[in-house]
């Protein structure tokens, strides 16, 4: 009788990557072009690369299985990581930034107000937000389309979950953020704690941005407490919250730092990518003459775009799906392993910076065929069930995805229909656009565009 052994598995081995570099020089390299290097290690190297960053060992992890790994089947060994933990000077524990129970009861709490019927609701005011900026363009004027999508997510946020008009505070809102994204910055995020008292002009604007959402959130909070209810929106929810075992409710400090985490999240990622897809439609004017057919089958003349359309305008879907993948909003997600572990056979060590990159990944060629090029068209056809499921991840996934993911599909489909369907944006020059990889993947120096009033 022959027997056959199992045999055992091989150890977990060292995983490929660069060798020896001098202490930081990693960290200016990332700091002056961070997604090209993070795309030249993965080419170089493959789906997992191994090297130092920051003083930790990090892995950068550039396969499909790999990221579902650390974002669903283990995620309980993967925490947040440090740079999240150190943005904690700035929005505490909110959701974004919390761990563990705390992380649930947050999730548990804000939950609600992201529920169908609400998306549904707020469906109406996107809509309403957009035409109210398309009222506003003009024939032939200039004018950024990055900074205006930035303007009508932020109003669109603030009706939605706050019941609140932040027209008049919009500016503001925009360079206080600025201030903030200095954390954005690896060697900042390193001073992080020192941010609120050493005295250089950056921590200070720093420490006045925060003052200054500080006095904005808290000043919503009273407003709603002395005014009574809205109609059951965030604010509210969070207002009427009690502890699941106390039975006590929520600080003040905790619902500010859900609400602000919400109003930051909750804004400018969408208007980064409707700007990226304005860029690439008026790159493609192919693409932009099916966008247009498709707005004036499914909406006609003057109809606004609601919930019920969205089914209707998979071309649209398809244009936002695309921006989403060629310039992913949220182009990196770290997480820290707790215990030791196993990669792809690799060995993990507890307390290496996991990176994932959606702007690596997604401009993969195993999985995206051209992989640079803007093909809306590749989400409508049958490619599009072949592709392993951690090929796309805009929004992350597992426990910590993206709790905004609904109402970011909805305002970016909306908004888009409602504004392409009446107006056609040139670009003010062929100059290609830059890269500013902060917190989101911003465009340098915005998008400047032409304003033109479709003829149909
Ligand atoms: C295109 C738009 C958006 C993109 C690409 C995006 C992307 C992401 C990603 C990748 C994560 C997971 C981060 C991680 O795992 O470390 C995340 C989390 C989160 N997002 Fe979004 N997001 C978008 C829109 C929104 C909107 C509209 C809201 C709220 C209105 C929002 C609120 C949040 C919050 C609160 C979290 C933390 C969730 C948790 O940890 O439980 N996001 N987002």
């Amino acid at each position: 009788m022959i027997h056959t052994l199992a045999r055992p598995p091989l150890p977990p081995r060292r995983a490929p990557g660069p060798g020896y570099s001098f202490p930081g020089q990693r960290l200016l390299a990332f700091r002056r072009d961070p997604t090209g290097l993070l795309m030249g290690l993965a080419q170089t190297y493959g789906d997992i690369v191994q090297f130092r960053f920051g003083g930790r060992t990090a892995f950068l992890l550039n396969h499909p299985d790999f990221i579902q790994q650390v974002l669903v089947t283990e995620q309980s060994n993967f925490s947040k990581g440090p740079t999240l933990h150190r943005m904690r000077v700035v929005l505490g524990h909110g959701l974004l930034t919390s761990e563990g129970d705390a992380h649930a009861q947050a999730r548990r709490l804000v939950q609600p107000a992201f529920h169908h019927e609400r998306i549904a609701v707020y469906a109406e005011t996107m809509a309403a937000e957009a035409a109210r900026t398309g009222d506003l363009w003009q024939e032939g004027a200039h004018f950024d389309v990055a900074q205006a999508m930035n303007h009508l997510t932020l109003r669109i946020v603030g009706r939605t979950l706050f019941g609140v008009d932040l027209s008049g505070q919009i500016e503001k809102i925009a360079s206080a953020l600025d201030d903030l994204f200095v954390l954005s910055d690896p060697v900042h995020v390193l001073l992080a704690p020192l941010l609120a008292w050493l005295p250089t002009p950056t921590a200070r604007r720093f420490r006045q941005s925060r003052d200054f959402f500080d006095r904005l959130i808290y000043g919503l909070i009273d407003a709603r407490q002395q005014n009574g209810p809205a109609q059951g929106d965030l604010l509210d929810m969070l207002l009427a919250s009690v502890d699941a075992e106390t039975g006590a409710p929520p600080s003040r400090q905790f619902i500010r730092d859900q609400a602000l985490t919400l109003l930051l999240a909750g804004h400018e990622t969408t208007a980064n990518a409707l700007a990226w897809c304005w860029h690439l439609l008026a790159a493609h004017p192919a693409s932009e003459a099916q966008l247009h057919a498709e707005l004036d089958r499914v909406l006609g003349e003057g109809r606004l775009p609601g919930m019920a359309d969205l089914g209707n305008l998979p071309f649209t879907r398809s244009v936002f799906s695309e921006s989403l993948r060629l310039y992913p909003p949220a182009w990196v997600i770290g997480r820290s392993a707790v215990d030791d572990c196993v990669i792809g056979g690799y060995s993990v060590p507890a307390g290496a910076t996991l990176i994932l990159s959606p702007w690596v990944t997604q401009r993969d060629r195993r999985y995206f065929a051209n992989a640079d090029e803007f093909r809306p068209e590749r989400w409508l056809a049958e490619e599009r069930n072949e592709r392993p499921k951690f090929a796309f991840f805009p929004f992350g996934g597992g426990p910590r995805v993206c709790i905004g993911a609904q109402f970011a599909w909805t305002e970016g489909i909306l908004l888009l229909a409602s504004l392409a369907r009446r107006w056609q944006l040139r670009p003010q020059s062929d100059s290609p656009i830059s890269l500013a990889p902060r917190v989101t993947l911003r465009p340098k120096g915005g998008v400047w565009m032409e304003a033109h009033q479709r003829e149909k």
